[in-house]
């Protein structure tokens, strides 16, 4: 018989089939938010005997058994029974072992689906602290590397061909300039994912003198959710989340795949520590950057959590159903994912090795200054048509006869055009550089500015991070402390 053995049992007549045990369990994967669904209780049952829906009695007296499920949970001496469906009735389960028939108390005006929701905000916010956290390493690790490398000169590309002369640093701070909007739209998530949906009841709201508020104050939470069906049914916060991950991922990406590329022997820009390289079975000469390999194939799990829930998602009619559960373990493996990819990232870019001279050989090697001579040309009075199309044969004949710019006097200059007889002409990566000293142009004057602006907003991000951790630490800590109720 379902009645005893289930919290929910009362109206059936037998036990479910032990294969919809099986289906129905979320516990193998929701028993991650152990600790956000007891903080949750407390805070709840806290409010319940402050309204005076419970007595202050019975509501220390669920206290006191959360906080020791809690220890029990933190000391792995929790026995986790897959028949207990989820985390929630788990908890719950237990409780009822721990301080007999009062436990029932705890659940009164609430159910299990504004439960879940404020269990998964709840780790969804501190997620969203550590990714930052990470992104902020991420980008201070480039920083880091372009800082030490404000001399190097390196060929910038458009379609993968040799363009233009740009700083390294440069190349650098534009993955830096991606990581700050990443971490700019988790902190702006933050505050949508920071709202409390309890009180939202199974769908409806509460037949109960509740104090919302007063629940999210005491989990430091910014404010509730408005609307009782809203709060219980949509998950576009965890969809928000899997969309921020899914484009910072894109950005790791496409630095990994330009690593890979400029490892190869084809490029030989840079050499990865053996740390953060592995060797091949077989060939016994091979160096293989599987780390920045995975960083860009790992992507791939992260974008297909995306289109997984927006496809759970869509079409599902209002308020719970139970394909909401299929929320969690794609968020919780894109988390894990990321996490670490962003703890590796780090250490692997600060001990890149990067070969300047030849760097500094390629940036002006395949008639990388033809737009400069087109641009000197310009400044000399030329339309700049003219110009590209004068560079444009002389870089032809070039060709054709296997020299470079550098190989040519002025009288052989002069019959592409004749201003090219006479003006400045650019010669290195260098002139080409420092020819572009405006804000988000290659210069190095401008470059070392964007990069201490970067550093500056930055520290400011771990400010933003740090008083958000402190917030939650005090309100958890007194949620925890014997003081409450
Ligand atoms: N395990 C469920 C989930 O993750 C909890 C909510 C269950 N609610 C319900 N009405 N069956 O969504």
């Amino acid at each position: 018989m379902n009645g005893p053995s289930k919290l929910w049992g009362g109206r059936f007549q037998k036990p479910t089939h032990e294969l919809v045990d099986q289906l129905n369990a979320s516990l193998p994967f929701d028993r991650r938010l152990a600790r956000h669904d007891i903080l949750g209780s407390l805070a709840h049952v806290t409010m319940l005997a402050r309204q005076g829906i419970v007595s202050r009695e019975d509501a220390r007296a669920i206290a006191h058994g959360l906080r020791a499920i809690l220890r029990e949970i933190e000391e792995e001496r929790f026995d986790f029974r897959l028949a207990d469906e989820d985390i929630h009735l788990s908890v719950e389960r237990r409780l009822r072992e721990l301080i007999g028939p009062t436990a029932g108390r705890l659940h009164t005006a609430r159910s299990r689906n504004d439960q879940v929701a404020l269990d998964f905000r709840l780790w969804m916010r501190d997620a969203i602290l550590e990714l930052a956290e990470g992104i902020v390493e991420a980008a201070q690790a480039l920083l880091d590397l372009a800082e030490a490398h404000q001399d190097v000169v390196m060929p910038g590309y458009t379609h993968l061909q040799r363009a233009q002369p740009v700083l390294l640093a440069h190349h650098l701070h534009a993955y830096v300039a991606m990581l700050e909007r990443d971490l700019a739209r988790l902190q702006e998530l933050y505050g949508r994912v920071n709202r409390s949906p309890l009180g939202a009841g199974a769908l409806a709201g509460v037949p109960y003198p509740i104090d919302r508020e007063f629940v999210a104050g005491l989990l430091a939470m910014d404010g509730i959710l408005e609307n009782s069906i809203d709060a219980v049914s949509d998950r576009d916060f965890a969809l928000e989340f899997l969309a921020d991950l899914s484009i910072l991922m894109a950005h790791l990406s496409r630095l990994a795949e330009e690593l890979v590329l400029w490892s190869s022997s084809e490029f030989g820009f840079i050499e990865f520590d053996d740390a953060f390289a592995t060797g091949s079975s077989i060939m016994p000469q091979k160096k293989n950057p599987d780390v920045a390999e995975l960083l860009r194939g790992k992507s791939g799990r992260v974008f297909g959590h995306l289109i997984g829930l927006l496809t759970v998602l869509k079409g599902l009619p209002l308020a719970y159903n139970k394909d909401l559960q299929e929320d969690k373990e794609g968020v919780f493996d894109a988390f894990d994912t990321v996490a670490l990819l962003l703890r590796v990232l780090p250490p692997m870019v600060r001990t890149l090795r990067i070969d300047r001279a030849h760097l500094a050989a390629a940036a002006e090697a395949s008639f990388t200054l033809a737009t400069d001579i087109a641009d000197a040309l310009v400044r000399a009075g030329v339309p700049f048509r003219e110009a590209h199309e004068a560079v444009g044969r002389l870089v032809a004949s070039c060709i054709a006869k296997g020299k470079t710019f550098a190989d040519l006097e002025r009288a052989e200059l002069a019959r592409f055009h004749p201003a090219l007889a006479t003006i400045e002409l650019p010669r290195t990566a260098w002139d080409a550089v420092r020819a572009r000293e405006h804000p988000g142009g290659t210069g190095p004057m401008h470059v070392g500015r964007a990069l201490s602006a970067s550093r500056g907003r930055l520290s400011g991000a771990r400010e933003w991070i740090g008083e958000r951790r402190r917030a939650i630490d005090a309100a958890f800590a007194r949620l925890l402390s014997e003081e409450l109720p």
